[in-house]
Formats: structure tokens, C-alpha cells, sequence
């Protein structure tokens, strides 16, 4: 089956989503045996640098990779060549590097990494376009464009294709979004972030992508268990997001902050090393976002290869 493209997005900043992004990535990789693709579109670099280390990163953009020479061909007037600018090998999991060198190789993680070199090219196509007098809807309609004919042959060699973005509308976040097949929403259960996910998510269906309004996936992160964060909770489920799919709801944790925290470029962790205590979610969510995606295209949730 062709991969089924995620874009992980909330206009809120923090609530979680590079780090959502890199559990799915793990956990659908691990429990799975999927071959992911994450694609950075933040000029954070949050997730890029969470799986390759700043070291890493540095290292990638020498090497030419990252995703705004994705851009750049299109600014360039080129047609997208995507293949060189992905790193192939991003998987941070012992038993999955394991499992490779022995040719057994089940559930891998390549990235397509971003850097804050995005945000200056994004901005020279803005001028480009504003000198045009083009509205900046077609800027991102164009890039879609773009981004999809880049994917297309991806499709095959990939099972899932998470796509990172930042917390804010920019051109490239608005293009990647309008070309998901579905998009996941971290959340802070809170009454200012519940008022801006409903926002955010109902503009999206209307203005972006109609055709996401019944393919919401939903993350509570950060979950602190007080009576306060359990009425949000239930707020959200109940009123403000009832007709989308809730995943876990995911504590509010140190073991977040450090799983996401590799020591060096050569470092690898098992997954009850990297996750701890917080295993337990990743497993989870990784089964409730399967189990959402095979509802979706009725087919039955893929078999678990590891326990
Ligand atoms: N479950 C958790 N428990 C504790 N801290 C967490 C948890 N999830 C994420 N964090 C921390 O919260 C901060 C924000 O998380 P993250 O970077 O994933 O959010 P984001 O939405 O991607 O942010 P941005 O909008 O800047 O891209 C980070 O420091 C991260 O390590
Ligand atoms: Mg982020």
C-alpha cells in the first residue's frame, strides 16, 4: 500500500508536536515494523535535531541535505529531486539498528531534515511572490504542488510519512497540509490551548483541507493528572473536538524531555531505555494512530512485530 502522509500541526507553539512526531516515528517503526519517513518542515529543527543531535544536523547540512533545497528547486523553476536530500538512516533504537545489521531489518526511520536556512529561503519566496502581486494562498497551492510531485515517488518506499511543522501558518506548513492524507493534533488540555486547537483545527477544514475535516487524529500531551487538566480533557472529548479520534493522552514527564535528548550522533538506546516509564504511551499510540489509519481506508490494522 502506498504510505499514508501525517502532518503533525497546531498553531500553538509547545504543545508537543516534534515530540509526538518522533514517538510515532519510534513507536510505529518498533511495534510495526514501518518504514518511516519524518519530514521536518519546522525551522526549529526540533525533530531533526532530537534524532540526529546538533552534531548531526551540522553534518546533514554540509552534506547538502534538508528540505529547503526542496525550495530552492522550486524556486529555481526545477522539477522536485527529493531522494539526495533525505538522510536514510535516523533511527536512534538499538533493537531496530540491531535488527538491520543482521539483515532482519524490521521498522526503520529516515528523515528529511529541516534547518533554519528554510526560513530565509521560504521568506526570499515570499518577496519573489509579493513582487508579483500573487496572493500568498497561491504561493502555498504552487508549493503543494511541489511537495506532492517530490512525495510521489517516495510512496512506495515508505509506509508513513510524518511531516513535522511549525506553530505558526507558513507556506510550506500550509502546502504540506493541504496534500495529507490526515493531520495530528498535539494538544495541551488547557482552556487557551482547547479554545486555539478548535480554532486552528476548524479553520484548517474549512480553509485548507476539506477533505481533513473527518481525519483528525488528536494527542493530549503534557497531561498533568489535576482535577483542573482532567475537566479540560474531558471538554475536549466531549464538546470542543467530539467528532475527531482522541489517542492517548500522553503525561507530562521528564523522561519526554530525555528520551528526546540523544548524547552523541553514535549513541543508540533500546526502547525501554529511551522511554522508561513512558513506553507504555508510545505502544499506545502508535496502536490508536493504526488503528484510526485502517478505519479510515477499511482495512485491518497491520500485525504488531515486536511486544
Ligand atoms: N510528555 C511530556 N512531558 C514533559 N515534557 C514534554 C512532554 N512532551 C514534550 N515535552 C517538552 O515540551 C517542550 C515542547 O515540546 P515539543 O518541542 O515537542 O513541542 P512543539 O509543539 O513541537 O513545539 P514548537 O511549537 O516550538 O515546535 C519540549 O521541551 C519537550 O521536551
Ligand atoms: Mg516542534
Amino acid at each position: 500500500m502506498p504510505a499514508t502522509v501525517a502532518a503533525v500541526a497546531n498553531l500553538k507553539g509547545g504543545v508537543g508536536k516534534s515530540t509526538t512526531t518522533l514517538m510515532l516515528a519510534d513507536g510505529l517503526a518498533y511495534y510495526y515494523g514501518a518504514d518511516v519517513l519524518v519530514v521536518d518542515l519546522d525551522p526549529q529543527a526540533n525533530s531533526s535535531q532530537m534524532l540526529l543531535t546538533d552534531r548531526g544536523l551540522q553534518l546533514a547540512f554540509e552534506q547538502g541535505k534538508g528540505v529547503h533545497h526542496l525550495l530552492e528547486q522550486f524556486a529555481a523553476n526545477q522539477p522536485p529531486n527529493i531522494a539526495n536530500l533525505i538522510l536514510p538512516n535516523a533511527v536512534t533504537l538499538e533493537e531496530l539498528r540491531r535488527a538491520e545489521e543482521r539483515d532482519e531489518r524490521q521498522g526503520w526511520i529516515s528523515i528529511l531534515p529541516s534547518h533554519t536556512q528554510l526560513r530565509l529561503t521560504e521568506m526570499e519566496l515570499e518577496e519573489k511572490i509579493y513582487t508579483k502581486g500573487m496572493a500568498p494562498s497561491r504561493l502555498a497551492s504552487y508549493l503543494a504542488d511541489h511537495i506532492a510531485k517530490a512525495l510521489e515517488p517516495l510512496t512506495n518506499l515508505y509506509d508513513v510519512i510524518l511531516i513535522d511543522t511549525p506553530p505558526y501558518l507558513s507556506p510550506v506548513s500550509r502546502a504540506a497540509l493541504s496534500i495529507s492524507d490526515q493531520f495530528i493534533t498535539p494538544t495541551l488540555a488547557d482552556s487557551v490551548s482547547i479554545w486555539g486547537t478548535k480554532q486552528f483545527s476548524d479553520w484548517i477544514t474549512a480553509n485548507v483541507t476539506p477533505h481533513l475535516a473527518s481525519r483528525n487524529f488528536v494527542v493530549i500531551t503534557r497531561f498533568k493528572n489535576t482535577r483542573y487538566a482532567r475537566n479540560a480533557e474531558a471538554e475536549l472529548k466531549e464538546i470542543y473536538l467530539k467528532d475527531r479520534t482522541f489517542g492517548p493522552t500522553i503525561p507530562e514527564s521528564v523522561q519526554a524531555l530525555s528520551a528526546m535528548d540523544r548524547p552523541d550522533l553514535d549513541s543508540y538506546d533500546s526502547i525501554r531505555g529511551k522511554y522508561g516509564r513512558l513506553r507504555g504511551e508510545v505502544k499506545r499510540l502508535s496502536e490508536s494512530f493504526a488503528e484510526f489509519l485502517a478505519k479510515r481506508s477499511n482495512v485491518p490494522p497491520p500485525k504488531r512485530v515486536r511486544e
